[in-house]
């Protein structure tokens, strides 16, 4: 067999050799007076060879914050022009590059914190260099950037190249692509909650979400992607008359969209039931029209919303799937596939729940046997997901 690559083999990206791309177009999903921000991008892949199907996400290397980059810089006393080796390629790169390319600022490695111990005896992280004192040393870090260790720790003094090499690496972060190629050839879609918080007395933010909201600039700024294949997050064929449900709150939406993009694309058959959950109707509503429109016109049978902070009480997801109990498990009974994608810790636990409460209340099961058909469910491929 020949290893010669053929003339029209497709190019490979990834980690080492992504394909750098472009924003296109980039715009608020959530309105004013909404809780956060989530935001809609559009990415030109014109040119690349690259493929991606729906239920696969895309990886992108973001670049730390200039400011931050430059607050690290004057805390340690360096200029970002003394030369070390860059964190990823280890090139010969002034320190200000390594900072922004390559080095996590926003989280601290444990071996910032035995630096700082033995250089400042007096420190308080002293108090969780012991392995028992793991827990504490976690929750003392919780909210704490680099910088913070530094501004507190004033005595503890870093060589350029000694500071670089106390630091995590700056790695890529993983968005569930939102469109399909069918409906966007040569473009992919993400949707993103913009990470922000408070902790410390400082204003944070997560690097990915924030470099694509406030530092990318539409049509210039180079962002490095690859595609990382969703495992088994897919659409039965089309020709299959298979019925879908789709439960995706909040951003968990993304992977959706590239469903119901992929399914009009193609005309495929089977009915379609999504689930969608928001804080509020008026401000989180993403791709209304989109969705009301593939209600219309059939690609889409049901679209249910839960709206957790338009009342009193809170309505999430799974307390709509109870509502709709019977008709639900009617379409497990029909085959259905039963796809779940967003919040791993909360959501996603509390939908698996009210699945075990649907197939007891509606199938007549003890909760043993509910376990039993969520369990030949899954041998089934019929309940998938993609949580975070
Ligand atoms: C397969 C997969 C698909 C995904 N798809 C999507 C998607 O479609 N859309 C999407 O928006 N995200 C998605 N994510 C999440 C995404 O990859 C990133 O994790 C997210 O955008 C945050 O990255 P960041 O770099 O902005 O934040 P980071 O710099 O990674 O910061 C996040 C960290 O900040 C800290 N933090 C956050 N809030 C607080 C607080 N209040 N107090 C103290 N510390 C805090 C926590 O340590 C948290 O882990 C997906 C993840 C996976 C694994
Ligand atoms: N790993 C990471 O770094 C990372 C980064 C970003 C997001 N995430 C996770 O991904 C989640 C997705 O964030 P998001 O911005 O897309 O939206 P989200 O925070 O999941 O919120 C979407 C909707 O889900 C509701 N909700 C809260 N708890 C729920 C539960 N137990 N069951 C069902 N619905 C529930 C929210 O209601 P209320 O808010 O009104 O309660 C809101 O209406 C985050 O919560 C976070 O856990 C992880």
């Amino acid at each position: 067999m020949s290893t010669e690559a053929t003339p029209h083999a497709k190019p490979t990206y990834n980690v080492k050799n992504p394909f750098i791309a472009k924003v296109t177009k980039a715009y608020d999903l959530s309105g004013p007076g909404a809780p956060k921000n989530t935001r809609h991008y559009e990415l030109d892949l014109t040119g690349s060879g690259l493929e991606y199907t729906p239920g696969d996400s895309l990886a992108v290397q973001p670049t730390n914050d200039p400011a931050l980059v430059a607050d690290t810089l004057a805390a340690l006393g360096l200029t970002g022009d003394e030369i070390v080796k860059h964190a990823k390629t280890g090139a010969d790169v002034p320190l200000r590059q390594t900072l922004t390319e390559a080095n996590l600022l926003t989280e601290v490695d444990n071996k910032l914190i035995k630096a700082i111990a033995e250089k400042v005896p007096h420190s308080p992280v002293n108090a969780f260099i012991a392995p028992e004192a793991k827990d504490e040393l976690k929750k003392y870090l919780w909210g704490r950037f680099v910088i913070d260790l530094l501004l507190e720790n004033p005595d503890a003094k870093f060589e350029a190249q000694e500071f670089v090499n106390c630091l995590k690496k700056l790695n890529i972060r993983l968005y569930s692509i939102s469109s399909s190629l069918k409906a966007h050839p040569e473009s992919v879609h993400l949707t993103v909650a913009t990470v922000k918080y408070q902790s410390h007395g400082r204003e944070r933010g997560g690097v990915a979400s924030t470099f694509l909201a406030e530092r990318v600039v539409v049509g210039e700024t180079p962002i490095p992607v690859f595609v990382n294949q969703g495992k088994g997050f897919r659409l039965p064929d089309p020709s299959e008359d298979v019925p879908v449900i789709f439960c995706g709150p909040g951003t968990g939406i993304a992977p959706f969209r590239a469903f119901l993009e992929e399914r009009k694309a193609t005309g495929a058959k089977g009915k379609a039931w999504l689930f969608f959950g928001e804080v509020s109707e008026k401000t989180c509503f993403f791709y209304k029209d989109q969705f009301e429109g593939y209600l219309a016109d059939g690609t889409l049978t049901n679209l249910t919303t839960a709206w957790s902070r338009d009342q009193q009480e809170k309505i999430y997801v799974q307390n709509k799937m109870l509502e709709h109990s019977a008709e639900l498990y009617a379409w497990l009974e029909q085959g259905a596939i039963f796809y779940v994608c967003g919040d791993a810790s909360r959501m996603a636990v509390d939908v698996d729940k009210a699945l075990h409460t649907i197939i007891e209340k509606e199938g007549g099961k003890t909760p043993d046997e509910a376990i039993l058909y969520m369990a030949a469910l899954k041998e089934a491929k019929r309940y998938r997901r993609d949580v975070y």
